[in-house]
């Protein structure tokens, strides 16, 4: 009795949580295509709230971690597929385009892959091979039912210049190429992206659209760049933001794909002198430099005022309202998680910092800035 009751009560939660608006997808459809990341509960149907939100209003997924290599990937070679077959299914189950992230990325990687038993850096020729296999097997595993995928993530510094990760100190500037072209080789088909941050910082964007560029002309397939959309309440300059994206389009013919878009309601982290060359999660272990910063990072421990809300809300909308203005460039949008709870910017670098940095709240209601899209008010 118990096995029908527990999928019955299932049905009649997730029939109560749809809401009667309409759906911010179908509100979109002819501007672009509208995604979210989502995590391990959801993938598992153990978030049947944040599930019911995603599928009545989102298009298309994106994984938040499951498809990462050192994720994926524990041991160089040795596959875990569980989850990521999961997600993979999941997407489909649901009718949503289900996108790939991320192939190549020095963080969160597997962390065998450009190190030998000793832990000296592999050879450019073992590097080449070891990419090409972790790109064929898992591209080749999900041929046909990945839509995209970002194949380097963050490969290029604010300066312009290329980040030093074992990729380049092992490949030099080759080694993206090198993976697009794998990409490519691996499905033909599917939509190849580069995915990086800062892209409002002009010689970062000077330096994607030369690499994109140096792709292109090698005739190697690669479709969109991807901004992600890790936005502040005082960075970036929205203007500024909008003639990258333009620049985009002009200067390679490109499209432009707003990924892990959230946009953080708590002040901006910003490097002082008392940082040095420590990362804000190695810093906030020392209890000194966590008590100065901790006021100025998390200024509303007893609940983010209203007006503050209203801010968010004002400037989020100003974002969505130039996405939808340049929406001949702009092919994808993809939110950071379902809802607030469900944000990496929660407890980041502040233990208990609560964020609200996306389009749901931490009660499943669609944030009031889409309500003038949804009702137009
Ligand atoms: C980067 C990655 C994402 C995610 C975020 C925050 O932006 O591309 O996959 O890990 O950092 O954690």
């Amino acid at each position: 009795m118990k096995k029908f009751l527990i999928p019955l009560a299932a049905a009649l939660l997730l029939a109560s949580c749809v809401q009667p608006e309409p759906a911010l997808k179908d509100v979109f459809t002819g501007s672009f295509v509208l995604g979210a990341a989502i995590n391990e509960a959801q993938i598992s149907g153990e978030d049947i709230k944040g599930d019911s939100v995603l599928v009545r209003h989102f298009a298309a997924i994106e994984p938040e971690n499951c498809l990462k290599s050192g994720e994926i990937m524990p041991v160089f070679g040795q596959y875990d597929w569980i989850l990521a077959d999961k997600y993979v299914e999941f997407g489909e189950k649901y009718g949503l385009d289900v996108y790939g992230h991320c192939l190549i990325w020095h963080s969160q990687c597997t962390p065998d892959f450009c190190y030998d038993q000793d832990g000296n850096l592999i050879s450019p020729e073992l590097l080449k091979e070891r990419m090409k296999q972790h790109i064929s097997t898992l591209m080749g595993r999900y041929k046909g039912h990945i839509k995209g995928w970002d194949v380097v993530n963050e490969a290029i510094m604010e300066d312009g210049s290329y980040r030093n990760s074992p990729f380049y100190q092992i490949l030099g500037e080759e080694f993206i190429p090198w993976a697009f072209q794998c990409a490519y080789e691996a499905d033909p088909e599917c939509e190849l992206y580069y995915n990086d941050y800062a892209m409002h910082e002009p010689a970062k964007l000077d330096a994607v659209i030369k690499m994109a560029n140096q792709i292109k002309e090698r005739g190697i397939r690669i479709d969109a760049i991807g901004f992600q959309g890790h936005l502040g309440m005082d960075y970036p300059d929205l203007e500024l933001y909008e003639k990258h994206i333009r620049r985009v389009k002009d200067e390679t013919g490109l499209d432009v794909c707003i990924t892990e878009l959230d946009m953080s309601i708590l002040p901006t982290l910003t490097r002082s002198a008392d940082l040095g060359e420590m990362s804000f999660t190695e810093a906030m272990k020392n209890p000194e430099i966590r008590a100065r910063w901790e006021s100025v990072l998390n200024p509303y421990p007893d609940g983010i005022p209203a007006e503050v809300r209203k801010a968010w809300n004002k400037r989020m909308e100003d974002f969505l309202v130039m996405f939808v203005r340049n929406s001949d460039v702009i092919s994808r949008i993809n939110v950071w998680g379902i809802c607030d709870s469900d944000s990496w910017k929660n407890g980041w670098p502040i233990p208990e910092r609560q964020d609200e940095p996306l389009w749901v709240d931490r009660d499943y209601r669609l944030k009031p800035f889409l309500n003038s899209y949804l009702y137009g008010r």
